[in-house]
């Protein structure tokens, strides 16, 4: 410990206390690191800061997303990192996280890539009217990436080998989101992998780090740039317009919002939110 230099095992064990007497009954045994839960789940490690946490880092994931079986995530190697500190609280990122009817005017290059998320919507069901274009595949309808594009980069192109093990559906679908809340959501595209970590810093304040994941041997022969630049500009575009909700909760006038239809991951969010409380608070 810089503070006072006790010194620690590196198993947490205090081993050297330099005071030159002990209170009586003073057993360093007594006084070790505090004890974290760990979780090792496909290269990722998972800590939860709880001693004796319930459940590992697989069953944090919503079971209503992705599971991203068909991505190799062991074998995949950091290619570029973004730190970003959000002035926001870490619900409003989950919030903008959940719906897309920001995406048109908030996202313009990414609904432009992704034409459903250009209508506000995140997938086919999400139109009211759905049944009307329900054999319709052109991706406004289908959700998807725009004709011709492949991946989340600037020009829609893969920069590198594609992962093999995809199914037709999975390269169709341009992006698959698997979630661990409140921590982490990872996004699979066919040739990389993007995780997106979150810290709560303060009541409105968030450390988010975004890592871009590539296979050994295709982040020598991938365009990075191309697609570290995409990811980073619809991350600043959240980010900002996730600062500006934040001022707006301020508001002394502001009591609450309401939510439309189309935000039903919201809801999901809302309750997530409130079940964890009514179990912290009794
Ligand atoms: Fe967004």
């Amino acid at each position: 410990c810089p503070y006072h230099a006790w010194s620690y095992s590196l198993r947490g064990e205090l081993v050297r206390v330099p005071s030159k007497t002990l209170p009586e009954g003073f057993d360093k045994a007594d006084h070790p690191l505090y004890r974290v839960a760990l979780s090792v789940w496909r290269g990722f490690v998972f800590v939860n800061l709880a001693e004796d946490a319930a459940g590992s880092a697989h069953s944090s994931f919503d079971p209503a997303s992705a599971d991203l079986g068909n991505w190799p995530l062991e074998s995949l190697v950091s290619g570029h990192v973004l730190r970003k500190v959000m002035n926001c609280n870490w619900k409003i990122f989950w919030e903008n996280f959940n719906e897309c009817l920001h995406c048109p005017g908030v996202h313009k290059d990414l609904s432009r890539l992704v034409p459903i998320y250009g209508r506000g919507l995140m997938g086919r069901h999400d139109d009211p009217e759905w049944t009307r274009h329900a054999d319709n595949d052109a991706p406004e309808f289908s959700g998807g990436l725009r004709a011709g594009a492949e991946t989340w980069s600037r020009d829609g192109q893969a920069h590198g080998p594609v992962f093999s093990g995809l199914t037709p559906a999975e390269h169709a679908a341009g992006q698959t989101y698997a979630t661990s809340l409140p921590s982490m959501f990872i996004v699979g595209h066919v040739d990389y992998v993007r995780s997106v970590r979150l810290v709560p810093l303060g009541p409105e304040q968030t450390e988010l780090t975004a890592e871009w994941l590539f296979a050994p041997d295709a982040l020598a022969a991938t365009d990075i740039d191309n697609i570290v630049g995409f990811g980073t500009q619809v991350l600043e575009e959240d980010a900002a317009i996730c600062e500006v909700n934040q001022k707006g909760l301020r508001s002394m006038r502001h009591k609450a919002g309401v939510l439309m239809p189309e935000e039903y991951d919201l809801h999901r969010f809302h309750d997530w939110v409130r079940e964890r409380h009514a179990a912290l608070v009794p």
